[in-house]
């Protein structure tokens, strides 16, 4: 693809200061394209390429939008970073569907046509099963997360009505360094206080931080519409993740598994998405021709914490 094509394209991302968002746009520009990013941090805000919103008063300065043609959506509260209570799951809720629902009006009333809206959600929506490999037509699951992502997909398909082609980024478990699941993790075993949650045998599906990124250009590029699971090929225990991590970081792993009764005490109603086991297939993604650039876990791992 040569740089006219580049030009072509003007993006904005919203929630794209965060973990996810901050790899993808650094991944934009090196390829040139034209990225504007819509933030509810007014500090961050220069009126030039980053926009200060405010989704929940419906504020969205419309020149934002100018000339824009593709529209990234990457908001969303942190699920695990505060208790469960009623109020901390309407704001979660709210979070991801208030600002799609605020983007998808204000480019309905924009006379400029809109080429591509691509949705970040996550694979919550599926059950804790893990007996069949889960593609994306499998039915939702039951409970709070799974009916967030069902509202959450269904603010992003408004869009139908406006873009010719809408996608939605199902993601597992994001593994980077900066931050997320992996730094949790790694943390404690880095200080020898490493140990597994619950009996280690929930299988995690997982994607390196890179390969969420390429897989969105790749989806941008080759304009290609639907709903894809963003996991890696090989889902893996967490026992042999955590295990993996200690053997990169050269760490033992002291400490016995830490039983679920703790960790319902330490993390109340969130200590299920820690027992979350979840087996999901890609093989939709891959053949529209994407291709990983991480398989396997330990090549993930040993790639992001010898940074
Ligand atoms: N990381 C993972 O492992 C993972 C896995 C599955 C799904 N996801 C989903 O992918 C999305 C991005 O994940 P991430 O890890 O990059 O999360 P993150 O680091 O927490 O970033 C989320 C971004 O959302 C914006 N945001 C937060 N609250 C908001 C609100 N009330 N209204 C509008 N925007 C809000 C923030 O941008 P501003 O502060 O600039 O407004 C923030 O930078 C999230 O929706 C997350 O649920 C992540």
């Amino acid at each position: 693809m040569n740089y006219v094509y580049y030009y072509m394209f003007k993006i904005l991302v919203a929630g794209g200061t965060g973990l996810i968002g901050s790899n993808l746009i650094t991944k934009l520009k090196q390829k040139n394209y034209n990225v504007v990013l819509l933030s509810t941090q007014k500090n961050k805000a220069d009126n030039h390429s980053i926009f200060y919103w405010q989704p929940a008063k419906n504020e969205l300065p419309m020149v934002a939008l100018d000339g824009v043609n593709i529209c990234i959506n990457l908001c969303g509260e942190g699920i695990f970073d505060k208790p469960f209570s009623e109020l901390r799951k309407q704001q979660l809720v709210e979070s991801r569907v208030v600002p799609t629902n605020v983007l998808f009006e204000a480019f309905k009333l924009r006379n400029e046509p809109l080429l591509h809206y691509i949705g970040g959600t996550a694979t919550g929506f599926y059950s804790n099963i893990c007996e069949d490999k889960m593609a994306e037509d499998y039915t939702n699951g039951e409970g709070f997360i799974s009916e967030l992502v069902v509202d959450w997909e269904k603010s992003i398909q408004q869009f139908k009505e406006i873009a010719p082609l809408v996608s939605v980024m199902r993601t597992g478990i994001v593994l980077s360094e900066k931050g997320g699941f992996l730094k949790q993790l790694a943390t404690p075993i880095r200080y020898f206080a490493g140990a597994v949650p619950g009996n280690g045998q929930q299988i995690i599906s997982w994607i390196h931080i890179d390969d969420w990124s390429q897989m969105l250009i790749h989806l941008l590029e080759k304009k290609i519409a639907g709903t894809f699971n963003a996991v890696a090929s090989h889902p893996v225990k967490l026992e042999t993740l955590t295990r993996e991590i200690a053997h990169i970081l050269h760490r033992p792993l002291l400490l016995p598994n830490i039983p679920v009764v703790a960790l319902k005490l330490i993390f109340g109603e969130r200590y299920k998405l820690l027992l979350t086991s979840q087996n999901i297939s890609n093989d939709k993604i891959k053949q529209t021709g994407f291709k990983f650039d991480f398989e396997l876990s330990k090549m993930a791992l040993q790639n992001l914490l010898t940074k």
